[in-house]
């Protein structure tokens, strides 16, 4: 895609106008990723100036909510390459990362009120989202609602926001795309947290098998603990350097209990809700496409 082009243009733009060569250097360090969040936006609102500024704020976003993650989730790996706080340290990562946010902020404050309202609010929501997240690994956490709270907030809102936000700026029903985006964005982190066992950290681009580990119990694993019938096992290796061993029995257990097989289930059942929002819209067809796209991702 060429707008994705503009869009890393001017994220590089903003950071040369932070006038730090540091920051500079950091920039270059991060890796692109998928563009989820900007494909979405360009797809609602079409290419523009203000879409392609859209875009980039809510890319500095994301990579700033990442560059605090691997920080809180002790990851040493982004997008294929070293993460920051591997390259250099936690300070550096979580440095940059404040430097990210508050130049998409600033940017913000130059768009339409509502748009800054929309994008300024959900990054609260993901901030708590991602504290949410670290005081569930307290104890082994059987909540669905907890979950589902916990997911909206760190990952949906900003999905959400970035849909409403391009509905916004192209006069659609802003209702509607953020049904749309918050579904979609739910159904995205529990796709994320299959991944995290089905996959392995090379086609991931990051660590494999680590949400257990670092006491995250996500949807698979949710379903895995109601169904399993060695409990106290599952529960012995919460929070444990895992073992191969470990490992396989636990993805051998979440194949024959099917609690990975109806995660994904649920996970396309919520996509379902976000294509039923928007399911009388004009480009409703490329919506369901993105929808499909990221349930059918291997990364
Ligand atoms: C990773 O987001 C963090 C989550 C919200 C699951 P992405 O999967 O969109 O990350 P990149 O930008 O493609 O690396
Ligand atoms: C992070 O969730 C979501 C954010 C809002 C940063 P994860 O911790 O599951 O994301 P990954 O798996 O590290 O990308
Ligand atoms: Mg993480
Ligand atoms: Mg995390
Ligand atoms: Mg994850």
């Amino acid at each position: 895609m060429e707008e994705l082009v503009l869009v890393k243009n001017k994220i590089k733009e903003f950071v040369v106008e932070c006038d730090d060569a540091k920051s500079l250097e950091l920039l270059d360090k991060l890796a692109t990723g998928k563009m989820l969040r900007s494909k979405l936006i360009l797809k609602i609102a079409g290419e523009s100036h203000e879409s392609i500024k859209l875009c980039a704020i809510v890319e500095m976003i994301h990579a700033a909510s990442l560059l605090h993650d691997d920080v809180i989730d002790e990851a040493h790996t982004r997008r294929g390459s070293p993460s920051v706080n591997a390259l250099y340290d936690n300070k550096t990562s979580i440095m940059f990362g404040d430097i990210l946010y508050s130049k998409a902020f600033t940017e913000l404050t130059q768009m339409d009120k509502q748009i800054a309202y929309t994008v300024s609010s959900a990054v609260t929501k993901l901030s708590i989202g991602e504290m949410l997240d670290v005081d569930l690994t307290n104890t082994f956490n059987t909540s669905y609602d907890k979950y589902f709270d916990m997911i909206y907030k760190k990952t949906a809102s900003l999905i959400e926001a970035s849909a409403k936000a391009a509905a916004l700026l192209c006069g659609k029903d802003e209702d509607k795309y953020a049904l749309y985006g918050k579904n979609l964005g739910l159904a995205f982190q529990m796709v994320d947290d299959i991944l995290d066992i089905t996959q392995d950290s090379k086609t991931l681009g990051k660590p494999a098998m680590l949400d257990f580990v670092e006491g995250k119990v996500t949807i698979p694993y949710l379903l895995l603990h109601e169904r399993v019938e060695d409990k106290s096992k599952l529960e012995s290796l919460y929070k444990k350097q895992l073992t191969e061993e470990e490992s396989i029995w636990i993805k051998e257990q979440m194949t024959n209990t099917k609690a990975l097989e109806d995660s994904i289930l649920q996970a396309k059942k919520i996509g379902n809700e976000a294509i039923d929002a928007v399911k009388d819209e004009e480009n409703s067809e490329i919506l369901t496409f993105i929808m499909k796209a990221m349930i059918e991702r291997e990364f």
